[in-house]
């Protein structure tokens, strides 16, 4: 599958040297780039695009063919294992995912299955084999998937929420019901990151998007513990390289303690911490990802480089930092202005990388 030319992605998440700080944004192939948009509509939806390697494969790659980033994410979405559990995923113009089926119940728990990645989430893995070879070495891949906790909300709720009552109120009044969900979730998740790097993932990202909306105790309980079985059971190891694990709780700024103690290389930040702060808590246990506000990205390219340069100068010297935005890109950025950041990470790091 060729060489990696540039790992600085991977040196960054496994505290290596570096010659500048690698950067990737969340959700870097979607809506805000016209090329996208115009394959969606040729593909017809979101969940053909997934669904197809090629489709799949190419739009990995469009975000790569504007900006120099220094990494690709696989083009698929968190929500394939609830759909491949049987729930029905589909998307309602305008209003994010939905499921046919929703879990509500014991008995809904009961009939739920575990996911086996290589007969129900084939087409994926056949997506990330492709990608690695169209890449050929250019720059690491990274697979994903949800946390527990995060799918979970979308499979009680039956889609996107505000409150989360339903999946709050069985947490308070069924914990058992709660905790056998995750752990379904959570056997599922190992199963489906493991196939993804044996296909050839050469990093891979927890994305726990709402365990910030849990109180102290309910994150420890209902979040955290599930994603560090996640981790103590995947692969770190694969084809002589390491496999970086990065953690990434939206909202999880004042976990940060806990969770660079959960065996991750890696903690995604989200921009309402002081990236400064936090690699003072976590010290030299794990690497960190992050952290500029998504919205920086509608001001100027001057104003973009300023932010830039502050993250980079609270996070200071040395190896360890992964350049990346606090959440996904919103949709109406500018893609000139996605470029005038990646630029500006690209030109502004070398300072903080000589020994
Ligand atoms: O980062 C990437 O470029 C890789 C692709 C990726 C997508 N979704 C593509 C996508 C990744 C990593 C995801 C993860 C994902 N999906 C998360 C966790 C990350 C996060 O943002 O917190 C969540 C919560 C989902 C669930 C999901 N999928 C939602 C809520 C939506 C609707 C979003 C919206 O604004 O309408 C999706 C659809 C989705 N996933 C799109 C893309 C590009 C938009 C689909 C479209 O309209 O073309």
């Amino acid at each position: 599958m060729g060489e990696l030319k540039n790992d600085r992605f991977l040196r960054a998440l496994l505290r290596e040297p570096v010659d500048y700080t690698p950067v990737w944004m969340m959700r870097q192939a979607g809506r805000y780039l016209p090329e996208y948009r115009e394959l969606r509509s040729k593909a017809g939806d979101f969940l053909s695009l997934c669904k197809n390697k090629e489709f799949a494969c190419e739009v990995t790659i469009q975000p790569l063919e504007r900006f120099p980033l220094d990494a690709a994410i696989l083009f698929s979405d968190i929500l394939t294992i609830p759909d491949a559990m049987g729930l029905g995923l589909y998307f309602e113009t305008g209003e994010g995912p939905r499921f046919k089926k929703i879990v509500r119940t014991e008995a809904d728990v009961d009939a739920l299955p575990i996911v086996k990645t290589t007969s129900d989430l084939d087409y994926v893995l056949n997506a990330v084999t492709t990608i690695r070879s169209e890449l050929n070495g250019r720059v690491p891949l990274i697979g994903f998937s949800g946390s527990p906790w995060t799918l979970a909300t979308y499979m009680v709720e039956g889609g996107s929420s505000k409150d989360f009552r339903h999946v709050k109120a069985m947490m308070y009044d069924k914990p058992e019901v709660m905790h056998q969900l995750l752990e379904k979730l959570t056997l599922s998740v190992i199963d489906y990151l493991n196939e993804q790097i044996k296909a050839g993932a050469q990093a891979v990202q927890i994305f726990d998007t709402w365990g910030g909306n849990l109180s102290h105790a309910a994150y420890q309980t209902f979040s955290l513990q599930y994603m560090k079985k996640i981790v103590d059971g995947l692969i770190r190891e694969h084809d002589g390289r390491k496999v970086p694990v990065i953690m990434f709780t939206k909202g999880g700024g004042q976990w940060l303690p806990q969770m660079a103690d959960a065996g991750a290389d890696a903690l995604g930040l989200d921009w309402t911490t002081d990236i400064g702060v936090a690699r003072g808590l976590v010290g030299d246990k794990v690497a960190l990802q992050g952290n500029m506000d998504p919205s920086v990205l509608y001001a100027s390219p001057a104003r973009i480089r300023e932010e830039v340069e502050s993250i980079l100068s609270a996070y200071g010297s040395g190896s360890g930092h992964v350049f990346n935005l606090g959440h996904g890109i919103h949709q109406f950025v500018d893609p000139e202005h996605a470029k005038a950041f990646v630029e500006a990470v690209h030109e502004l790091s070398p300072k903080y990388h000589q020994s």
